[in-house]
């Protein structure tokens, strides 16, 4: 089946709720003691559990309600891994994905283009627990294999990067990885599970923030972890020992957002791309930072490992332009929210500001970031219109 039609039925083998009727999208339910038959029927189910088959009957509601099964199966269908667990953002995803598989003493290598607070994360709090990280070049393949050391236990990839959008090459990072006895861990929020898979191009795990085109709405905050058969039961292990769970109106609120994500993804692509269309004719846009134009530096392998394309991307505008010109014109957006998210029905706009570690990948000042909604193109493009009038109006005024 086509992934449309999937997205329309998938999650609906989960075990029913007490009533038993099957609704087109299976209604909420919370709890968190459940009631057993007998001391027997507790032994069992405990049993299972055990067992590491969380499939079976539900002990208690922090190990998953039928509402969460039907979002986490949906999401270990559409990623082709052994087994899905939500957390309560995608940061916590990202930092269970790495936590659960590294401790003292262990070094990991992480992309200079990571999402912001992963790389916070990784510098501080895994620093203190003895977890050393090397940041790599982004754009970098079988260059990691020299940055491996005895103690390397995971690489994470995050492609395209976060602001500046580099194209990493999942299979070969991953069969490093994997040959130096280390997991790979890819966060796939931009592409989506209906664009990029990165377990079946061999990544061990695969994490989304499921706050940005999952929900889609900008009105949940969620992530997932799906790992393959081998990084399941550390994963199980770990979030069985933290107590990391999202709640069942969070995994509902995204199963709902499951059922429409291919025609919202269509709908982002499309206006990124007339957006795209006009600001590449504008002087004061250099490039812009989105690997399906065949200018793009991760073109190619975007067309090898990417089915689709999502509606973020970042536009560099010409180094000549002062900061406080950018700024006007981002403080002059009338349809572009300015805030810092994406993925949602609502267009953003913001500047961007990232760290990076390694000198080559500092940040141009004058680098935005689109997120392209639901509005009507043309709406959006007069509001870019009048914005970029307000930045060339600020500049000659202060030439003069
Ligand atoms: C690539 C990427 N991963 C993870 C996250 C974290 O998601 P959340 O905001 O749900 O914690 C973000 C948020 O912007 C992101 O851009």
């Amino acid at each position: 089946m086509k992934t449309g039609t999937r997205l329309v039925t998938l999650g609906r083998e989960a075990p029913a709720g007490n009533s038993g009727e099957q609704y087109v999208n299976p209604p909420v339910q919370r709890g968190s003691t459940v009631l057993h038959a007998d001391v027997a029927d507790m032994r069992e189910r405990v049993a299972r559990a055990a067992r590491g088959d969380d499939g079976g009957p539900v002990t208690y509601g922090l190990h998953g309600t039928p509402t969460h099964r039907a979002f986490l199966d949906a999401m270990t269908a559409l990623e082709g891994g052994e087994r899905t667990w939500a957390l309560p953002s995608g940061l916590s995803a990202c930092t269970s994905a790495i936590m659960a598989f590294v401790g003292q003493g262990d070094h990991i290598l992480v992309p200079d283009s990571a999402y912001g607070p992963t790389r916070s994360f990784c510098i501080g709090t895994l620093a203190r627990f003895g977890v050393a990280t090397t940041f790599y070049d982004p754009r970098a393949g079988a260059e990691i294999a020299a940055l491996l050391r005895p103690t390397t236990r995971l690489i994470l990839i995050e492609s395209p990067g976060s602001h500046t959008f580099e194209v990493q090459d999942i299979p070969q990072i991953s069969a490093i990885a994997r040959a130096h006895g280390a997991i790979s861990v890819a966060d796939n929020t931009w592409a989506t599970p209906l664009y990029c898979r990165p377990i079946e191009l061999g990544a061990d795990v695969s994490v989304h923030a499921a706050t940005k085109y999952i929900g889609g709405h900008a009105d949940l905050l969620l992530g997932t972890v799906t790992c393959n058969a081998a990084t399941a039961p550390a994963m199980r292990t770990f979030i069985r020992s933290t107590g990391l769970a999202a709640s069942p109106d969070d995994c509902w609120v995204a199963l709902r957002g499951l059922r429409t994500l291919h025609a919202r993804l269509e709908r982002h692509r499309a206006t990124a791309e007339r957006l795209i269309e006009w600001l590449l004719q504008q002087p004061e846009v250099a490039r812009v930072l989105y690997p399906p134009l065949a200018s793009d530096p991760g073109h190619t392998l975007w067309q090898r490992d990417f089915s689709g394309a999502s509606g973020l991307f970042g536009v560099e505008l010409q180094a000549a332009i002062p900061v406080a010109a950018v700024n006007t014109l981002v403080d002059s957006m009338r349809l572009f929210g300015r805030g810092y998210s994406w993925g949602g029905f609502e267009s953003l706009l913001i500047p961007s500001r990232a760290e990076r570690s390694l000198r080559a990948a500092r940040l141009p000042d004058g680098l935005i970031r689109i997120s392209a909604g639901m509005e009507d193109p043309a709406d959006l493009i007069n509001d870019l219109q009048q914005g970029f009038d307000r930045l060339r109006r600020t500049i000659s005024e202060e030439q003069a």
